[in-house]
């Protein structure tokens, strides 16, 4: 098994290999992939020195699977290159998630419609994964009719220029801007470039991923998506209303049960999940759970989970152990 990790220099690649050590995933051989930049510089794992290496060394090495976390551009013209060498693609990037020919995937909610024949699948947007781990238990009980998501995420989904960004302007430093604005001290209501319609990429991903990933386009979304000075994580204000009505005990009870989420919710303690908490876990943490008293059958709740660990290079992992565990690869 020779796994392939594309964009091992930044930010989603450098926690796909502490992942990938972590979980002990069953590889034989490891391809360090960058761009020609880093070619030829040296990264340790596992006691081991990596030479990284250029795309099309890469392609040539023929790896089983490749887990790409380079951008959207990289991935529209390598993937494919890759996909023809007969290896699987594993794409962070938004360049295939909406692609009609391929899959979307959260193992625990979708990994069964994975085949041998799918040579490039897509993961979700980090701000979409969490926030379907949460709804797909809600949605298989109570069936979603509208949902509302505000956002609160961290500079670290932006990549590396972004979290030096705000640590130079915690420091006073004047350097490289990621974003138009100052993020210390900020929020900044734009994730991502704007569309025509007035929203942004980001907050269109969220409206539309959930979707396909359930499986359904019976329910709508509508998102604002807002950066702020976090690095541990993506946090989701999320108001849901539901075609049918539900006990709280019972709302509780489901995401409780749903493997990969943890209810953090106890208004005694002043307990609820923070980003702070979950940066460095790959579970989805869920509190502040409440009914919307303004209308019927609607539920409000907060999600928070590490956008680098479950949000990408957890997520990533995980589809290509179920590839492994199902013999698709
Ligand atoms: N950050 C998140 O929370 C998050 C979550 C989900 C998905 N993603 C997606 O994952 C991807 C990477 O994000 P990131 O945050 O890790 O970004 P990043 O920190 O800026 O890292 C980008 C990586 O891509 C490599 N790269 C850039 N251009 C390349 C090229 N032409 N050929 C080969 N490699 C190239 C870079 O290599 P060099 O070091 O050589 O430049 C680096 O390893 C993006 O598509 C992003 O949308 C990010």
């Amino acid at each position: 098994m020779k796994v392939a990790v594309v964009g091992a220099t930044g930010m989603v690649g450098s926690v796909m290999l502490k992942v990938l050590e972590e979980r002990n995933f069953p590889f034989t051989e490891l391809i360090l992939v960058a761009s020609e930049r880093s070619a030829g510089k040296k990264i340790s794992y596992k006691g081991t020195d990596y030479t990284i290496i250029g795309l099309q060394d890469a392609v040539d090495a023929k790896p089983n699977i490749a887990l790409f976390s380079a951008g959207g551009t990289t991935s529209e013209i390598w993937a494919p290159k890759f996909a023809e060498a007969g290896t699987t693609v594993i794409d962070n990037s938004s360049a295939w998630r909406m692609d009609p020919s391929k899959k979307l995937i959260v193992p625990e909610i979708n990994g069964n419609v994975l085949t041998k024949e799918d040579k490039i699948i897509a993961n979700p947007n980090c701000s979409t994964i969490q926030l379907v781990m949460a709804l797909a238990p809600l949605h298989s009980k109570y069936q979603m009719k509208r949902v509302v998501i505000s956002t609160y995420q961290s500079v670290s989904g932006t990549g590396v220029k972004a979290v030096e960004q705000l640590e130079n302007e915690t420091k006073g430093i004047k350097g490289e801007m990621a974003y138009h604005y100052p993020i210390n001290r900020n929020a900044i209501p734009q994730c991502d470039v704007f569309l025509d319609n007035g929203y942004t990429k980001e907050e269109m991903k969220l409206v539309k991923e959930p979707k396909k990933i359930l499986g359904d386009e019976s329910f709508s979304v509508t998102a604002t998506a807002v950066r702020i000075p976090t690095a541990g994580g993506h946090s989701e204000a999320v108001n849901i209303q539901f075609e049918n009505d539900f006990d709280l005990g019972d709302v509780r009870k489901l995401l409780s049960q749903t493997p990969g989420v943890i209810v953090q919710d106890n208004l005694d303690t002043n307990t609820y999940p923070m980003p702070i908490y979950a940066h460095n876990k790959d579970e989805v943490f869920v509190g502040r759970i409440r009914r919307d008293e303004s209308q019927p059958n609607t539920l409000n709740m907060w999600i928070v989970a590490d956008n680098l660990r479950k949000g990408a290079a957890t997520n990533t992992i995980q589809i290509g152990e179920y590839l492994i565990e199902n013999n698709l690869v």
